[in-house]
């Protein structure tokens, strides 16, 4: 199969990553760019060396040599750019969170199994290496059952007061980085039962900058979450088995992790390949849509659907 090609929409900040990440695969690359200003597009366009640059979305749909629109605008926003994308009978991948209401999710899916077309969101977290030895430990039980769960992320005071990631409907701690927590949980534990209670702490725009979920997984797994925009935390993640304990620094974007033995003082590190951490979701993607696929078997749609209710459910009943 020849490389894929991927046209970008937006000149947004989290683009440099993905480019590098795309670069560092031998079958795919980036030929555009889109953004509202064309001079942003031409600008990252020349830093990333990017071969096209246009100032409108539309020119990235309806560039014939465009095979994936990965989408990195902001979050109330996806949604009308995967249904454009979708019309062009393009491949989609979609930045976190991939939409802000179940509804939009349903639709989205359906629009694109109807057209023929792959859509993902990306969720980097469900393809590390670091989440497949904890899925690998957890169906093995090589360290016994496992018995409980605690994870916490924050990212303090790290925008301007007018930015987007404070408006209420779609930034704050739940929409910026909910989505990490809860479809890494879904996607370690194949998509469980759960019940949960949540709450949640208003910013001063009325964004959700503290939340803390607590779930009962399958009616036998306590998981503690806490997430925060308003304070730095620990951004860990502690997987508690019988025997051991897994613990991840930053495991939505990490190389490493340490395995404790409880028996004895012992401890493993395990290190991964020092690589742009969204190679393993876009190897993922390419595979994919190699395969003839529509849709995800990790990052599938009921994991993005589930975990756009509930966030959307937290959102409702609190803000
Ligand atoms: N997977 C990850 O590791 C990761 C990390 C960070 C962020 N993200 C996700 O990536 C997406 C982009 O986040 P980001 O932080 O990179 O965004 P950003 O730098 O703030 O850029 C967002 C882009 O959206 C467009 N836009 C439209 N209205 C805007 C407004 N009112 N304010 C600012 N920009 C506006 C602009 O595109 P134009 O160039 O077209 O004008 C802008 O370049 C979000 O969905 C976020 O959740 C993912």
């Amino acid at each position: 199969m020849k490389k894929l090609r991927y046209g970008i929409i937006s000149a947004s900040s989290i683009v440099p990553r993905f480019v590098s990440a795309l670069n560092e695969t031998k079958h795919s690359l980036v030929h555009a760019i889109g953004s509202s200003t064309l001079k942003r597009s031409e600008k990252l366009a020349k830093k990333l060396d990017i071969p096209n640059a246009y100032g409108s979305y539309e020119e990235v749909y309806t560039d014939p040599e465009v095979d994936v629109v990965y989408i990195a605008n902001i979050n109330d926003q996806h949604f009308e750019q995967i249904m454009k994308a979708l019309s062009h009978k393009k491949h989609v991948l979609c930045e976190k969170p991939m939409v802000l209401t179940r509804e939009h999710a349903q639709q989205a899916f359906a629009f694109a199994k109807e057209q023929g077309v792959f859509l993902m969101e990306a969720q980097k977290a469900a393809f590390l290496p670091t989440t497949n030895f904890v899925k690998e430990a957890i169906e093995s039980k090589k360290y016994g059952e496992l018995k409980q769960i605690q994870i916490s992320a924050s990212y303090a005071n790290r925008f301007p007061d007018d930015h987007w990631m404070y408006q209420k409907h779609q930034g704050g701690a739940l929409f910026g980085s909910g989505s990490y927590i809860i479809e890494t949980l879904l996607v370690l534990l194949d998509n469980p039962s759960y019940e949960y209670q949540a709450m949640t702490h208003l910013g001063q725009s009325g964004e959700i900058d503290d939340v803390s979920i607590q779930f009962n997984f399958n009616k036998d797994l306590l998981v503690s979450t806490h997430l925060s925009t308003r304070v730095h935390t620990e951004n860990v993640a502690n997987f508690y088995f019988e025997q051991a304990s897994i613990s991840i620094n930053d495991f939505w974007k990490s190389r490493k992790l340490r395995v404790d033995y409880h028996d004895n003082e012992d401890h493993d590190v395990m290190k991964f390949p020092n690589i742009p951490e969204m190679v393993y979701e876009i190897n993922h993607v390419y595979d994919c849509i190699h395969e003839g696929l529509t849709e995800s078997p990790i990052m599938s749609p009921e994991i993005t659907m589930n975990t756009a209710s509930l966030v959307e459910e937290i959102y409702k009943t609190t803000v």
